[in-house]
């Protein structure tokens, strides 16, 4: 029984090293990350830890890439489909449902979050609590807002308080959020060393962000433009006939 505990130690302490060699090498300054310096005498300890710098580091990346996905691309793409779909019901068949699943995206994002910021003391960080309050805001208000809004317009085919919320807090939110990207990107830099995100990545960052916010404000303020040029010419007939 003796000979065979201390067989079964032995196998579960190769299996622990040979994980541990054929791993990458761990991030040089994050504060919770194991090295090769914190190995434990118990083995099974060892590939545990293993296992969870693995995760934790595939968790990071996953909740950056969905988090830089949904905010600085999915929900911004998905207002302007009020713009460029032509289609009575694009509000509610269109743009409602497509950002009800960005939002199912970036609550998967927000929970990937949460698991690494508490695995490495970093909840009272600037990045986290203004991403905590912006998901929290989209999911508690934009949806109601934008409902609301839908509602009124039905009825009364203008625009109520609840449209002017849902668009102005809704397009602060998204800038909000791209900024809080890049001070996630800050962080990954900061504290994952090698691991974190590359120069690269945050240059492709800044560049998607700013691409889609230009086309976003040409799409918007062409739209306006070309209304109000409409609005202006319609006036101008309805005169020239009453005169
Ligand atoms: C988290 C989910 C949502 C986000 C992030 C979001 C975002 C936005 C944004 C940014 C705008 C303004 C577009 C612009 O003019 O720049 C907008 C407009 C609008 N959204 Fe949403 N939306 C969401 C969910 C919904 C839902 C569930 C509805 C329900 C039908 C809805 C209905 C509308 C309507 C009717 C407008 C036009 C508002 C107006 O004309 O005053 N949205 N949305
Ligand atoms: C607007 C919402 C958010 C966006 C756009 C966002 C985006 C990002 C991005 C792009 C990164 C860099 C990932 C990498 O390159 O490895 C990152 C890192 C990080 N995010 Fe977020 N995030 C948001 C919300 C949150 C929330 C709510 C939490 C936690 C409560 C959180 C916790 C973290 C942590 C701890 C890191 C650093 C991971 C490391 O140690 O390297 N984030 N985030």
């Amino acid at each position: 029984m003796g000979i065979l505990s201390s067989a079964r130690l032995a196998l579960l302490q190769a299996i622990g090293l040979v994980a541990l060699a054929s791993s990458s090498p761990p991030p040089q300054s994050h504060p919770s990350i194991p090295t090769t310096d914190s190995i434990s005498s118990s083995s099974t300890d060892l590939t545990k830890r293993h296992l969870s710098y693995t995760t934790l580091n595939t968790y990071r990346k996953a909740h950056g890439i969905i988090m830089a996905l949904c905010f600085a691309v999915l929900f911004p793409a998905f207002a302007l489909t009020l713009y460029m779909v032509p289609y009575s019901k694009t509000a509610s068949r269109i743009h409602a449902p497509l950002q009800l699943l960005t939002l199912a995206l970036a609550i998967t994002g927000l929970g990937l979050g949460i698991q690494i910021a508490q695995s490495f003391h970093l909840l009272h960080e600037e990045h986290p609590v203004i991403g905590l309050v912006v998901v929290v805001y989209m999911v508690a208000c934009q949806p109601l807002m934008g409902y609301l809004q839908h509602r009124h317009f039905v009825k009364r085919r203008n625009s109520s308080v609840f449209g002017h919320l849902h668009r102005w807090i809704g397009r602060a939110m998204l800038v909000l959020g791209v900024v809080n990207g890049g001070l996630g990107l800050k962080i990954a830099r900061k504290e994952a060393g090698d691991q974190g995100a590359s120069r690269g990545v945050v240059i492709a960052y800044g560049v998607v962000a700013g691409v889609v916010g230009v086309v976003y404000l040409v799409v918007v303020l062409g739209s306006n433009f070309v209304k109000s040029r409409r609005s202006a010419g319609s006036k101008e007939k309805h005169t020239a006939s009453s005169a």
